[in-house]
């Protein structure tokens, strides 16, 4: 199989995962938050108080649409924070 271009020495992140919601997910290196979540197909984590569905939005850290848990810690936003091997990333929406 031939290697997509945009692959092309890519670092895939062998053994380097972190926990998505429970789940033990593969991170390559220099993936946000959201380009993990994305990339698990998610694209919505949280929802509004009217239930509206909400996830990457801007993607430059302005909106807020995006925020989650990373590590305990909450109100993170998802599009701004380099994901670290090992991180625990708690979204409002689980699957
Ligand atoms: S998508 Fe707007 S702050 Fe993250």
């Amino acid at each position: 199989m031939a290697e997509h271009w945009a692959d092309h020495g890519a670092d895939h992140g062998a053994g380097r995962t972190v926990t998505v919601d429970g789940a033990t997910v593969p991170l390559r290196q220099g993936q946000t938050v959201a380009a993990v979540l994305l990339g698990l197909g998610r694209s919505s984590w949280r929802s509004t108080a009217a239930g509206r569905p909400r996830g990457l939005f801007c993607g430059i850290g302005v909106c807020f649409d995006c925020v989650l848990t990373v590590n305990g810690a909450r109100e993170v936003r998802a599009c701004l924070r380099l994901a670290e091997p090992g991180d625990v990333i708690e979204t409002d929406v689980p699957r």
